[in-house]
């Protein structure tokens, strides 16, 4: 087989927060299994930077005890761990004072990529981002890398923004969005875009609706502080949930560029209308005797939902008449995230009910996300064998694992979001109007709960949410999928 690893240029990669949960946890670990693969070059460079003294050897060895733990299972051998323990170095730096600037900056190479990953709290990206430009560390063509939050409403984003912009041009920052690192997140663009089966249909006419499901099983234990500051529209809707919207919806961009697919996404949150109350079921778990979203978050009244369900329009030539549900909580009944694009019935039923076959089961186009990776279209067939016409529903099934089994070991998104940014591809980050967009969209909706005192409707743990998710598309005449069956 050709081999499908393409190494990157040579890099020094400072990474803030280095010795925190999620470096520890995903950014490292990443970055092993992508060197075990071969992708970087000898020269490449790691360095910790984070305000613990520590020498480089402790570095190293945190990190090979970070893989050992968190590393995908497969062979991870230790020679491989101390070989990559030689690309790393380690320097103290006080993100909000002088300290340790002049030491980074020492570190680093003119002829090589410069990324600074800051796996900080977002409090600190303005002051990092400033100290980065006024040291002249951050060169122009330097990479600045930051994950969510981007503000917690559109005023916070739009001066987080402002804080980067005053430092970086936009072409050097990479905003993270985990999810558009997923596989399938991006096989949804190739199943559009690269077939020309499904785009012709892709449309009001054809399309009844659109649900949009990430279902989690675990609740907020140990995190419930944060959480319950921001909920499931904060944490999930507005970013996650709505990168999946803007790919399902937007127009084919004329070229595959990162402006070009941007710009498209963009389109669709603009066009998205506003939400109605009565078109949005808010959820908090809370079991008889079981585990309850309040004790969990530490605050006995909390108003937080810790699952959301809406019905959303994207009120746009393409889209009008077919609405997207979307809708994520915790404590669910399985951990279980898809698209499913509900296709309408044929114009001219031959099989109705009252015919005796049973009726049509109508095409479903499920893009799966996790767990199974992979896409099923469910389609009406004649039920095998004797007794006239009765038709069933049967699935054209693809797990990609099972397809492709060449490709190997499922990456993590974080392994390709990297390399993407040593690459200087930014078609799978967030730009910064996208951001300011999707906080447009949910400020009024979220500024509607509290003006109504609005209290989300208890669910019970395990379950697929609160009875008013369920009303929400009975009322449409339409039923949720099932979350694990
Ligand atoms: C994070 C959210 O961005 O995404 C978490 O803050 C959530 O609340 C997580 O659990 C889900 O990610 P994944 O990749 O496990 O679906």
């Amino acid at each position: 087989m050709v081999s499908r690893v393409i190494p990157v240029q040579s890099f020094d990669l400072v990474l803030f927060g280095a010795t925190g949960d999620l470096a520890r946890r995903k950014i490292l670990p990443s970055l092993f299994h992508r060197f075990q693969i071969g992708q970087f070059a000898d020269d490449c460079r790691i360095i910790g930077a984070s305000r613990s003294e520590m020498d480089r050897k402790g570095f190293q060895d945190m990190v090979a005890d970070a893989i050992r733990t968190f590393g995908q299972a497969g062979e991870i051998t230790e020679e491989e761990i101390a070989a990559f323990q030689d690309m790393l170095h380690y320097t103290a730096v006080d993100a909000r004072g002088e300290n340790g600037w002049d030491a980074l900056a020492t570190h680093l190479r003119d002829d090589v990529v410069r990324a600074f990953y800051l796996s900080v709290g977002p409090s600190l990206f303005p002051d990092i981002a400033g100290r980065l430009r006024s040291t002249g560390i951050a060169t122009p063509d330097s990479r600045i890398v930051l994950e969510k939050p981007f503000g917690h409403d559109l005023a916070s984003a739009q001066a987080l923004n402002a804080a980067l912009r005053a430092n970086f041009e936009e072409h050097q920052i990479y905003r993270i969005d985990h999810y558009l690192g997923k596989e399938t997140v991006q096989n949804l663009m190739a199943l559009r875009f690269a077939n020309s089966l499904f785009e012709p249909l892709w449309n009001s006419s054809h399309i009844d609706h659109v649900q949009i499901t990430v279902a989690e099983s675990i609740g907020v234990k140990g995190r419930g502080e944060y959480y319950d500051k921001s909920g499931a529209m904060r944490d999930m809707v507005q970013n996650h949930l709505m990168q999946l919207l803007c790919l399902t919806a937007m127009e084919p961009p004329a070229r595959f560029t990162p402006n070009a697919v941007r710009d498209e996404k963009v389109k669709v949150i603009e066009a998205l209308n506003p939400v109605a109350p009565e078109a949005i079921a808010r959820g908090q778990y809370r079991g008889p005797s079981g585990e309850a979203y309040r004790d969990h978050a530490g605050n006995p009244n909390s108003t937080t939902e810790s699952f959301i369900a809406m019905k959303v329009e994207v009120a746009n030539w393409r889209w009008a008449g077919t609405p997207f549900y979307l809708r994520t909580g915790k404590c669910l009944r399985a951990r279980e995230s898809e698209i499913a694009v509900f296709f309408r019935d044929p114009p001219h039923n031959i099989f109705a009910e009252d015919t005796g076959t049973g009726g049509i089961k109508g095409n479903v186009l499920v893009i799966r996300l996790q767990p199974d990776e992979g896409i099923t279209l469910r389609t009406t067939i004649k039920d095998p064998g004797p007794g006239g016409m009765r038709l069933t529903g049967a699935n054209l099934d693809m797990t990609f694992a099972d397809s492709l089994p060449e490709a190997g070991r499922p990456q993590d998104a974080y392994e390709r979001l990297i390399m993407d940014v040593i690459r200087g591809n930014q078609t799978l980050f967030m730009r910064g109007d996208e951001v300011e967009a999707a906080w447009a969209w949910a400020d009024p909706i979220i500024a509607g709960w509290s003006e109504a005192n609005d209290v989300p409707q208890p669910y019970d743990p395990g379950s697929s949410g609160p009875e008013d998710a369920l009303l929400l598309m009975h009322r449409d005449g339409r039923r949720w999928r099932g979350i694990g069956d």
